[in-house]
């Protein structure tokens, strides 16, 4: 069975900003979207600027609720106003790792906090849990102290990764997480979702506008354009063949990325786990 279920999801805007009811003055940014994502599977959401990928991620993580359409996460339709528990299970990573790191807190308080609000470890067990966390995302102990200012672009994207996991979710919803790092340091991002996806068998729901990346990294595609998916598949399928002209346009349109410049979802990224 999906762990993630999307059914029918529309989501409208009203000029305001605010999500509402069908009106003639509202924006549709999604429609008719259907998705499943399967227990250690990572499904790539692709698409132009504008084309709703945001949306859906924000529906699926719950933070936001959808104009119509369902999230179920094992087989539970899930609404917006989630309880703690419900909202544990879909963690969501930002493009920009400060959206989920207080820049007050030292990565030890950042990382503690979660764990504590939802006794997920007994009292004596929290920090040997922290230091599990750390190590799990590749970063090294001597940064507990450190707030997150003080860290590298990569390294701070890895502490955001962390403090998510500290949860225990089912999904990461991971919107963009590499849009904003130096290219050396988005393959080593995306080698640690790999890793987690491997070691712990999480489901990540991937969005990226780089269909290179998404190539390297997912099992499956969605390709998305104003609102919809048009084409959904195995990503060595669709990179080979792809039936939708959006998808076509975009293949055409991918430049040579400097970790896959041979192409095709086969090249190897670089292994090197160095975030500088
Ligand atoms: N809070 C909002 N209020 C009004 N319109 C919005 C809001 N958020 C998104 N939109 C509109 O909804 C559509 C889809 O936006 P969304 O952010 O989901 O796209 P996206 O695919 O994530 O784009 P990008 O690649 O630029 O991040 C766009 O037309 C956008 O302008
Ligand atoms: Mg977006």
């Amino acid at each position: 069975m999906s762990v993630v279920e999307v059914r029918g999801l529309r989501v409208e805007y009203d000029q305001g900003g605010r999500r509402r009811g069908s009106s003639p003055s509202s924006r549709l940014a999604v429609q008719d979207v259907d998705l499943t994502l399967d227990r250690g599977e990572i499904l790539g959401i692709v698409g132009e600027s504008g084309s709703g990928k945001t949306s859906i991620a924000r529906c699926v993580a719950g933070y936001q609720t959808a104009t119509s359409g369902t999230v179920s996460v094992d087989g539970q339709v899930l609404t917006a106003r989630r309880d703690q528990r419900d909202r544990r299970r879909v963690q969501m990573i930002f493009q920009d790792p400060y959206s989920s790191l207080n820049p007050a807190m030292t990565l030890r308080q950042a990382l503690r906090e979660p764990i504590a609000v939802h006794a997920l470890r007994p009292g004596p067990e929290v920090d040997q849990r922290v230091e599990e966390l750390m190590t799990l995302v590749g970063l090294d102990l001597v940064h507990l102290d450190a707030k997150p200012r003080r860290l590298s672009g990569g390294q701070r994207q890895r502490a955001s990764i962390a403090r998510a996991l500290a949860l225990e979710p089912e999904v990461l919803v991971a919107d963009e997480p590499v849009s904003a790092l130096d290219v050396s340091v988005q393959a080593v991002i995306l080698n640690l979702l790999a890793d987690l996806r491997s070691t712990l068998d999480m489901s990540i729901l991937f969005i990226s506008h780089d269909m290179s990346v998404v190539a390297h990294l997912c099992d499956r595609v969605a390709v998305m354009t104003s609102g919809r998916i048009v084409e959904t598949g195995p990503v060595d399928d669709v990179f080979r063949s792809p039936q939708h002209p959006y998808t076509q346009e975009l293949l055409a349109a991918v430049p040579p990325h400097p970790w896959s410049a041979a192409g095709g979802a086969d090249t190897p990224m670089p292994t090197s786990t160095s975030d500088h």
